[in-house]
């Protein structure tokens, strides 16, 4: 019987397979196309690659599911194929291994990150806070004289206010930025996020949401972060679920002036998150 992985590598060196995409380029794929969705489409070019791997000698062979995330996959507009396309992957994979070599599952990066905000980024603000369909949880749009304040004060260095971006072309998808605030008779962090309609479904929020909880927690300060979105929220609410914060209940904002809003008030402890 072929021996465990983990016994495998204690015992040898193992050979990997090399790289998917760059096969299935020189077998006429191109760049601007979802190489994992081969796995639907075209299984047997997969096929194909890996099984040269394996005549070349590999002991590994990696899944043709490096980009098969739901960000990736929904600048596709194959957000919904994720499951599938993971699944096929696996299967292609082990179909072509047998017992004749291991099969790893790739996963590569979101493509989603955050940077500090910046001059340029007035025009995410614009297509956010200056929109009436963005700010309908919000008490309604910005004037154009708000929003140019606000920018410039997000644009001051260590405002702890980012830009999102996307992909390898660093594509402007939204904000996300913390900020102090008094709550309760305590000092906390205050955290907000948008994201561009384009872009929104595919998980982008919760990421950067995460990676600017993470900033908070570089920074230093305060031990709790706090996101208040109104209760009819259900994307907010649900970034707040799926990101860890704690629900602790509802309260009265009026935001902005004259504007009553009912507000869920959820806490993240940055403290209990860096164990
Ligand atoms: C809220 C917002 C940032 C979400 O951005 P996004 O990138 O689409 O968010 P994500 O994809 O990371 O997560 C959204 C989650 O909400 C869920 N969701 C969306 N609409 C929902 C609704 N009406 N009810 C319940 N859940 C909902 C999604 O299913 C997803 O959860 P899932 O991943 O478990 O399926 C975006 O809609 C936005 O910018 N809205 C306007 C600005 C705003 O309201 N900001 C928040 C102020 S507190």
């Amino acid at each position: 019987m072929r021996p465990t992985f983990l016994d495998a590598i204690a015992a040898r060196v193992l050979v990997c397979d090399g790289a998917m995409g760059t096969m299935l380029y020189a077998r006429g794929v191109f760049v601007n196309r979802s190489f994992d969705a081969l796995n639907l489409t075209s299984p047997d070019l997969v096929s194909e690659v890996h099984r040269e791997y394996v005549r070349a000698g590999a002991d590994v062979i990696e899944t043709n599911t490096f980009g098969a995330n739901r960000i990736k996959l929904g600048s596709f507009g194959l957000a919904d194929k994720l499951h599938d396309i993971n699944l096929a992957g696996a299967r292609i994979a082990r179909q072509v291994a047998r017992d004749g070599a291991y099969v790893a599952g790739a996963i590569g990066p979101l493509s989603v990150r955050i940077e500090p905000w910046a001059d340029a980024d007035l025009p995410i603000l614009e297509q956010t806070l200056g929109d009436p369909a963005m700010t309908e949880h919000l008490g309604g749009p910005e004037s154009p004289e708000q929003i140019a304040r606000r920018h410039a004060g997000y644009a001051e260095p260590g405002s702890g206010q980012f830009r999102i971006v996307v992909g390898r072309e660093r594509a402007p998808a939204g904000w996300v930025g913390y900020w102090d605030r008094e709550w309760r008779g305590e000092q906390v962090y205050e955290i907000g996020w948008s994201v561009i309609p384009s872009f929104q479904g595919r998980g982008i929020a919760t990421t950067a949401t995460a990676q600017a909880l993470a900033a908070a927690r570089a920074a230093g300060g305060h031990r709790f972060v706090h996101a208040f979105p109104s209760v009819a929220n259900g994307a907010s609410n649900a970034i707040c679920r799926k990101a860890g914060f704690t629900l602790v209940g509802e309260y009265d904002f009026e935001y902005p002036p004259g504007n009553a809003l009912r507000c869920n008030d959820w806490r993240f402890d940055l403290q209990a998150d860096a164990r």
